[in-house]
């Protein structure tokens, strides 16, 4: 384990809020290249009758005021339909080589379309044409069928595609909208708990809490947080 600091242990006091150490984490993390993915988090949902799933995927955005992560899929996929029905999730960032682990619990909301759309046009085509081949987490017969109808939908949306599927022809690329099932969800943090690994297994483990309130048009009223170290 590399020790990030000379003290690799929580402040006395603890801060107030967590996301500020959150995303200088994730800061750190990025910076340090600890992983080919270090923005990389698993994130759990659940049905309606609890029934859990999980998955990685990444985070693109960490907003420490007022507090929430923005990570981008399908909407009609697994995780998708499960957040639309029961919108509330959890996810674990595991930092090996740094000894920190962070979770963030809370409340899921659609990010704002317009935000959808500034990200995706900032993908490469590559990524863009996925998005519309992909029925995510649907079944399909096999690989080439997959590829068949990623060909299929790239024909339809203009471009030129060559033979290997993963160049195109046409240049400049056309401009691909942004799919209407493909976006971000915000993650809003009511339980934000850090955890750095210590000597013996006495890890240093705080947990932050506060309320949630989503309204109407998914504006969310958040409540002051509390803060209680937890044994590890
Ligand atoms: C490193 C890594 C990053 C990933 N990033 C994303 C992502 O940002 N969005 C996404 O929808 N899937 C991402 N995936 C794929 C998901 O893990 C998952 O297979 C996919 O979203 C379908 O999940 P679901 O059927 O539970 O909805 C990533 C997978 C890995 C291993």
């Amino acid at each position: 384990v590399i020790d990030p600091e000379p003290n690799n242990k929580l402040p006395t006091p603890l801060p107030a809020e967590p996301m500020e150490m959150a995303s200088a984490w994730l800061t750190e993390a990025t910076k340090r290249a600890v992983a080919p993915n270090p923005n990389a988090m698993t994130l759990a949902t659940a049905t309606t009758d609890g029934a859990v799933s999980a998955r990685v995927v990444l985070c693109k955005q960490m907003c420490t005021d007022p507090g929430y992560l923005v990570f981008y899929t399908n909407y009609q996929s697994r995780k998708g339909a499960e957040l639309l029905a029961n919108p509330k999730a959890a996810s674990v960032f595991h930092w090996d080589t740094l000894g920190r682990q962070l979770r963030i619990e809370g409340t899921v909301v659609m990010s704002p379309p317009d935000e959808s759309d500034r990200y995706f046009a900032s993908r490469d085509w590559g990524s863009q044409l996925g998005a519309w081949g992909s029925d995510q987490s649907k079944p399909i017969d096999s690989r080439d069928a997959l590829i068949a109808q990623v060909r299929s939908r790239g024909r339809e949306l203009g471009l030129d595609l060559t033979d290997d599927t993963q160049s195109i022809a046409n240049d400049p690329a056309p401009e691909i909208r942004r799919p209407p099932h493909w976006g971000g969800f915000r993650l809003w943090a009511s339980v934000v708990e850090l955890w750095i690994e210590g000597a013996d297994r006495v890890h240093d483990r705080a947990v932050w809490s506060r309320t949630l309130e989503v309204g109407p048009d998914n504006d969310v009223v958040c409540g002051s947080w509390s803060v209680t170290r937890r044994q590890p």
